[in-house]
């Protein structure tokens, strides 16, 4: 079992996904048969992580606490923490520090979406790592859009840049951040940048500076989905719905996770079952339950 501690980041208003998120928490809204945090809850668990921490403007808390209860459906433990205003990426490890305690963690927005065969091993490697740090750089044809990685001659890397303009390679970071449990008290030396944030690049650029943050290139046979604006929205619920269909199998199910893991018994999984025994979700469910446990 990992030491780390998760956090899920799903502060923010949302206003590039207006109406849609008017009403309604972005990471709350579906991608395809399924609330978007799902996804990275997913991550986490794939991860080996239990203990998470759901961070959450004040205002949306309560959905999200009737949307994911308190994790023990899916053998996990959660707890709320309010982000008063979205002051910032970096802001998180300081709101959740005593959640920490001082144990390593993995931070995943929550509106990011990953998928990929290799994903748990990437993970495993990412947390067997004593001390420092992980991220991941993924390339993409519109790296402007965010933190992006500056590699040296040698590709080193040397620093990261929050949304230029002129990007210095195609190599974005993605929004999971693996990191020792010296973040929060490293965070605290983060000044708010010209946008009034404490961007995670400014935090990731000390560890940095140290030489103690890997980044680890995702390669082209993974899918780190946007779900940013209306069109990609809809193309990661397409994505999701394509290999579903294709391979009969689920993507980002914690359902699924917790039963491969022993984290829940049959009685836990017989009973989600039964609660969407109206869809086909409720169905791959139930039909998990004639598995054998270990059937990965
Ligand atoms: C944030 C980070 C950025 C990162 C991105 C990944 O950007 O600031 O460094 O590349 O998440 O999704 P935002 O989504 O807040 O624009």
């Amino acid at each position: 079992m990992a030491r780390h501690k998760g956090l899920v980041l799903a502060g923010g208003s949302g206003t590039r996904l207006y109406p849609i998120t008017m009403g309604l928490s972005k990471q709350l809204i579906p991608v395809y048969d399924k609330p978007m945090i799902y996804y990275p809850i997913s991550v986490l668990m794939l991860a080996d992580i239990r203990e998470i921490a759901i961070i959450t403007t004040p205002e949306d808390q309560a959905q999200f606490r009737r949307a994911l209860g308190d994790g023990s459906q899916w053998g996990l433990q959660f707890t709320f923490i309010e982000q008063p205003a979205p002051e910032g990426l970096a802001q998180a490890y300081l709101l959740a520090e005593s959640f920490l305690a001082g144990a390593p963690s993995v931070m995943v927005l929550g509106d990011n979406i990953f998928f990929g065969h290799g994903l748990p091993e990437l993970l495993a490697q990412a947390t067997a790592r004593e001390q420092g740090g992980t991220v991941f750089g993924y390339r993409v044809a519109d790296a402007e859009r965010y933190g992006v990685v500056d590699f040296d001659a040698a590709g080193q890397a040397r620093s990261i840049v929050e949304k230029p303009s002129h990007p210095p390679s195609p190599f974005a970071v993605t929004g999971l951040y693996v990191l020792d449990g010296t973040a929060p008290r490293r965070a605290r030396d983060v000044r708010p940048s010209p946008r009034g944030e404490l961007e995670i690049t400014d935090l990731l650029q000390m560890y940095l500076d140290e030489g103690s943050l890997q980044v680890q290139r995702m390669g082209r046979g993974y899918a780190w989905l946007d779900t940013g604006t209306h069109a990609s929205l809809l193309d990661a619920g397409n994505f999701v719905r394509t290999l579903t269909e294709r391979q009969g199998q689920q993507v980002g199910c914690p359902e699924e996770i917790a039963w491969h893991k022993g984290w829940i018994d049959a009685c836990a999984l017989r009973a989600r079952a039964e609660r969407f025994r109206k869809n086909d979700y409720g169905v791959y469910l139930r039909g998990l339950l004639g598995e054998d446990a270990d059937s990965g």
